[in-house]
């Protein structure tokens, strides 16, 4: 099944849209008719995401998300550009795991300097642009379904997703006067990782996955379509929320049988003999 969106004479930008997820949801806009800005700090995989788009609706830009100048940057630039910013997706991130005991200060903190001071400086820099126009705005940040659930090695990254979803909250009530929705989105397993997998990692995800409501791991498009229903006019009284693309992960596992019920001390419920 496709979903079809128009975002002619929208402007779009994308951070971390050198690979994953970004790099869909960079190409799906364009393919929507949107311009798109798409930054990332990486030059090669932003060139990989553009290759064969119009370079006349798909600006690139290299910049770093975890700077306020980075930031401030790739906003300014989407503006000069293409006139106007109508929808800013914060989907870069970062997400090296260590133990508590192994986790060296340093690299908590870059990885809360990118994913959640990342979203606040790029939140800021669009909200004010948006402001500025007084056309209204969409601003999707990303979580992941990680802050709900303990994971080993998750420490910094789960929190710092999870700082993402309140902060988003306290954004989209600051901007609502303004009529700028702000929202969240947290992908479950999405198939982003590298290939060959990391002999631990195929170990992990091959007991994870079957155990997942819909057994399967979620392609970018299914996030991607998501973020475009979230920066569409259909989803115009929408603001604060966070939505997950997990395929049912944080509700619960897949079940493994049928339902049996034969615990004794409910006979006299049931009515079993
Ligand atoms: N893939 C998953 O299973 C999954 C699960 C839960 C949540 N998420 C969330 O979805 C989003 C995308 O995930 P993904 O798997 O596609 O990630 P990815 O690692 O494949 O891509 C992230 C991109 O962000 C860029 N980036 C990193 N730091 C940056 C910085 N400081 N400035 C600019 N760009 C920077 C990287 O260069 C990379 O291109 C993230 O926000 C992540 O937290 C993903």
């Amino acid at each position: 099944m496709s979903v079809s969106f128009d975002f002619t004479c929208r402007a779009v930008i994308v951070t971390g849209a050198a690979r994953g997820i970004g790099r869909v949801m960079a190409r799906q806009f364009a393919t929507a008719g949107a311009s798109v800005l798409a930054a990332d700090r990486d030059e090669d995989g932003l060139r990989e995401t553009c290759r064969d788009l119009d370079p006349e609706r798909v600006a690139t830009l290299v910049a770093d998300v975890s700077t306020d100048e980075g930031a401030q940057s790739i906003v300014a630039t989407a503006v000069e550009r293409f006139g106007q910013l109508d929808v800013c997706v914060n989907n870069a991130a970062v997400a090296p795991h260590a133990s508590i005991f192994d986790e060296r200060a340093e690299v908590w903190d870059t990885i809360y300097a990118v994913n959640t001071r990342g979203t606040f400086l790029m939140t800021r820099a669009a909200g004010q642009a948006m402001i500025d126009a007084g056309n209204g705005g969409r601003i999707i940040n990303f979580s992941s379904g990680v802050t709900t659930r303990g994971s080993a090695g998750a420490g910094a990254y789960a929190s710092s997703r999870a700082a993402t979803e309140s902060f988003s909250r306290v954004a989209a009530i600051e901007l609502s006067p303004h009529n700028i929705l702000v929202n969240v989105v947290s992908p479950g397993l999405i198939d982003t990782q590298p290939k060959p997998l990391p002999p631990q990692m195929a170990e992990g995800l091959g007991k994870r996955i079957p155990a997942l409501p819909l057994a399967r791991p979620g392609e970018p498009e299914e996030v991607s379509s998501v973020v475009m229903f979230l920066a569409s006019d259909a989803s115009g009284y929408v603001t604060g929320a966070v939505w997950s693309v997990d395929g049912g992960a944080g509700i619960g596992t897949r079940p493994t049988g049928p339902v049996i019920d034969d615990d004794p001390r409910y006979d006299w419920v049931t009515g079993r003999e």
